[in-house]
């Protein structure tokens, strides 16, 4: 399940969240061509507003995606009409595959903060097997932010679970991956108070 509040908050700000994530300058699509070789078929979880789908799109790969949120989805849909056979409505801890094709690459950018402690094994489980073997991942998860409360939550009550980027290195090294680079950065919509690190790992 998508956490019930963290479901809300997507579903009644889709709109507005889309337009404000669409206007990210680069986050991980600054790295799909040094890392995702030419051509490849890839997969967005948790793709949110379609913004790296597109990209990807215009930088000739095969690109798909999925999220749980139908209102993100469906304001992708509209604002991208490329996607429509491209995108569909999945949570990531689905146990029956949202695509039944295998990709080279899989970016999730920004969505296992938003995942509890149970879910994110089964998350990487899951990831894993949508991967063909030598198939790239890059990882986008949250490396500072300071609005967030003792429960994990931020102030618009999604569930914001900071860990560091070692427990998300290690708990893909045990389902097989291989850790390749990691990359600090800046928020990519100019927020001074978040930071992101990305991890490129090899299946
Ligand atoms: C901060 S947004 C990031 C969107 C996009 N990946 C980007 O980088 O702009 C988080 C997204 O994760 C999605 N999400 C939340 N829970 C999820 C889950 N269990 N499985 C997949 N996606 C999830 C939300 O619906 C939302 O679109």
């Amino acid at each position: 399940m998508m956490d019930n509040k963290t479901q809300k908050y997507y579903a009644d700000k889709a709109a507005e969240v889309s337009e404000y994530y669409n206007g990210a300058d680069y986050g991980v699509s600054k790295y799909f061509q040094e890392i995702i070789p030419s051509g490849s078929r890839v997969l967005d979880i948790g793709a949110g507003s379609g913004r790296d789908m597109v990209r990807l799109l215009n930088y000739g790969y095969d690109a798909y995606g999925f999220d749980p949120s139908p209102e993100m989805v469906s304001a992708a849909k509209n604002a991208f009409p490329v996607l429509d056979n491209r995108y569909r409505i999945g949570k990531i801890q689905s146990e029956v595959p949202v695509f039944d094709i295998l990709f080279d690459a899989v970016i999730c950018s920004a969505v296992f903060m938003h995942l509890t402690d149970q879910d994110i094994e089964l998350a990487v489980s899951v990831i894993k097997r949508y991967i063909l073997h030598g198939g790239k991942l890059l990882l986008s998860v949250p490396l500072k932010r300071d609005d967030v409360d003792k429960n994990s939550r931020l102030p618009d009550d999604r569930l914001f679970i900071l860990r560091s980027p070692e427990v998300y290195i290690r708990l893909f090294q045990k389902y097989g991956f291989l850790f390749l680079q990691r990359i600090d950065e800046d928020d990519s919509l100019g927020r001074s108070n978040i930071s992101w690190s990305i991890l490129v790992f090899v299946n």
